[in-house]
């Protein structure tokens, strides 16, 4: 597989069968220690991250390989004007794949394109994050055990919250799924993905301004920051971002069962008071990021175990 840009580069089956290598990977992790070894991972953010870049090379260590990169465009020569174009013609000599997150949303197309080995798009401006969608699906997978029949609600900035713009994309291809938005309607979720991905499919959805008033019901809840660095204006930000901020009380009349998620980093909308919930997962999913970007490096660079 040459790129990953957006989470329906993979069919269902494919994401199915990824999902099925990372619970190997989870149950058997000595199998593959050395699969990727001599192999070389490039990271190349130019946006800041943490969990992203970080479970990456983790990914790429844990399977025996190298890994080389740079967290900060300021430190590469992108800073001196080079075009992206040219930075991937290099680095695609150096390295066997790359992953790449950068502020322009279409960044990583270009890059596929300047590049006759396979790169995985980490996030592009608010647009897609389709391996973060690996990893919430495999989270789903794993506290649910499926991936159909689920109602699931996401909540907060759903305009420039690039991780539920993919992560719709991919559950709508399930059967059985409702999708409940809870937003302001400054950061109601882009018509061009409700008209594309759901409408179009006769998917159900409503949006909602309050968690409260779809809590019992929900199976999912998937929580997101305010996008502070997409917003044009401080004083909208500063007045949205507090919307939503998940407390145990909020949580009282939500199923036992509820998996509660964030992609991370959280600022406000989780209180800290949350995490001792057993419904809490979103520790754990940034953990099945790891196993998830495991199998992906696997699958696209052709390693059979
Ligand atoms: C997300 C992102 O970068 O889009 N973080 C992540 O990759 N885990 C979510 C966010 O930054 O809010």
């Amino acid at each position: 597989m040459k790129k990953l840009m957006n989470i329906t580069d993979l069919t269902v089956e494919e994401i199915d069968e990824l999902l099925a290598v990372a619970q190997d990977i989870i149950a058997n992790p000595e199998k593959y220690q050395d699969a990727c070894r001599h192999k070389l991972l490039a990271t190349l953010f130019f946006e800041p991250s943490t969990r992203t870049r970080l479970s990456f090379e983790s990914a790429m260590h844990r399977l025996g390989g190298s890994v080389v990169g740079f967290s900060d465009s300021n430190s590469s020569s992108s800073s001196k004007g080079e075009s992206l174009a040219d930075t991937i013609e290099v680095v695609g000599g150096y390295v066997d794949i790359i992953a790449m997150r950068h502020p322009k949303e279409g960044a990583p197309v270009v890059a596929a394109r300047h590049a006759d080995i396979p790169v995985i798009n980490a996030g592009d401006g608010s647009h897609n994050h389709p391996t973060q969608t690996l990893a919430d699906l495999l989270t789903i997978l794993r506290t649910k055990k499926r991936l159909n029949n689920l109602t699931i609600g996401m909540c907060g900035d759903l305009k420039f919250g690039r991780t539920v713009h993919s992560l719709v994309a991919a559950m709508a291809r399930y059967t059985g799924i409702k999708f409940v938005f809870i937003a302001p309607d400054e950061l109601k979720f882009p018509r061009y993905i409700i008209e594309g991905e759901l409408e179009s499919r006769g998917i159900e959805y409503k949006e909602v301004s309050t968690m409260e008033e779809v809590m019992p019901e929900l199976d999912v809840l998937y929580m997101t920051r305010v996008q502070q660095e997409r917003f044009f204006n401080e004083a909208d930000y500063l007045r949205l971002r507090d919307t939503y901020i998940l407390t145990p009380d909020k949580l009282v009349p939500a199923k036992e069962d509820l998996t509660i998620m964030h992609p991370l980093p959280r600022i406000n909308e989780i209180s800290v008071a949350v995490d001792d919930d057993p419904r809490a997962c979103y520790f754990a999913q940034t953990k099945n990021g790891m196993y998830a970007r495991m199998a992906l490096i696997l699958k696209m660079l052709e390693v059979n175990v």
